[in-house]
């Protein structure tokens, strides 16, 4: 199969973006080297900027059997990430990952939890917070403390610190007023779940998806009174004592009725939102056991050394056969339509 690796090279539009662009650069090489070594015929494509019309316009000429598309922004935002899809089925050019809709649900995060708790998902009570007027009206409720803050319309824990777990409402109304003057984003607060936190990575789509083997994050290493949670610095600074403290293993002791709740909570996110071919859903495990789903993650990282490619590996799977199994699952797809 002649493939496309389609990867976002914006990072003119970031600032001290350089360690974050030779990163995806190299994740980019890496899936396209796997691709090759699983038999097909992978070229790499770098989309600058603006320039996705004109890039796409020459996938169109050269027919590739299928982009794989790895653009996690487009000048330096996450949320336009949600073009690169919507052009290429404007096109009719085949591609893996989700489709536009489930990206836009996945990084708008109250309309996220909107749609979950509307199913009946477990997932934490939260409000959505635009503007400093909602923050000062949040901050006032009699809340059930501690709670979480995040960024609404962002991943990849930008913006989280130990100062996220918020204990009281003047708490909230201290650090919520900050990152929004930092970050100018709205905010979503949700009730904070202590607990074990644990990764399900799904691959597939429609009715058939399999789940490969459930990893948690082991806190262990976290030195003492530091929430355990997984920070900015513990995903990006591999010096910082978030990074040693929030090591993934894989899922260790839990009871079958427990992973079966996991299981089944993560599918029903995942159909929620509307994923396909590859994603992963987080989950924080109350005392009680119950699981709640604090993220929903389409086209997540899949580079060699992130989480997808780590359960892969517990399944016994070389990294060329994830990568040449997403690219399967997606050509799959559209010969099904195609079929209909
Ligand atoms: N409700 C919550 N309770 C406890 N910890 C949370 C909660 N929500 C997020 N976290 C912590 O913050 C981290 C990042 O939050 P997440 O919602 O996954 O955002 P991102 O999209 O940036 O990954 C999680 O991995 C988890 O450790
Ligand atoms: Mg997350």
């Amino acid at each position: 199969m002649r493939i496309a690796c389609l990867f976002n090279n914006d990072y003119e539009f970031v600032a001290g973006a350089g360690a974050d662009a030779a990163a995806v650069r190299a994740s980019a090489e890496a899936i396209c080297t796997a691709l090759g070594d699983a038999g097909h015929e992978a070229q790499l494509v770098s989309l600058q900027g603006r320039d996705l019309m004109s890039v796409v316009g020459k996938l169109e000429a050269q027919r590739p059997d299928l982009v794989f598309n790895l653009c996690e922004s487009l000048c330096g935002i996450a949320a336009n990430e949600v073009a690169v899809p919507a052009v290429l089925d404007l096109y009719g050019i085949p591609y893996t990952g989700s489709d536009a809709p489930a990206l836009a649900l996945a990084l708008n995060k109250g309309r996220c939890k909107d749609v979950m708790h509307g199913r009946g998902i477990s997932t934490p009570p939260y409000r959505v917070m635009l503007n400093v007027a909602d923050i000062e009206r949040v901050a006032a409720e009699p809340l059930d403390y501690p709670w979480f803050l995040k960024l609404a319309n962002e991943d990849a824990s930008v913006g989280i610190t130990e100062a996220n777990v918020l204990a009281d409402g003047a708490g909230l109304l201290a650090r919520a007023k900050q990152l929004h003057a930092e970050y100018g984003s709205p905010l979503l607060a949700e009730r904070y779940v202590p607990g074990r936190e644990v990764n399900v990575t799904i691959l597939g789509s429609g009715a058939s998806t399999r789940l490969l083997p459930l990893h948690e994050i082991d806190f262990g290493l976290m030195p003492a009174g530091r929430p355990h949670i997984v920070s900015y610095a513990a995903k990006w600074d591999e010096k910082h004592v978030d990074y040693a403290g929030t090591k993934p293993v894989p899922i260790r002791g839990a009871s079958d009725a427990l992973i079966a709740a996991i299981e089944r909570t993560a599918r029903a996110a995942w159909d929620a939102i509307g994923l396909r071919d590859y994603g992963r859903v987080d989950l924080r495990i109350d005392p009680a056991g119950t699981p709640w789903v604090i993220d929903v993650n389409p086209n997540c990282d899949i580079s060699p050394d992130a989480g997808v490619a780590r359960a892969a590996a517990a399944a016994g799977w070389s990294f060329p056969t994830l990568i040449g199994t997403i690219a399967e699952l997606a050509l799959k797809r559209y010969k099904k339509v195609a079929a209909s």
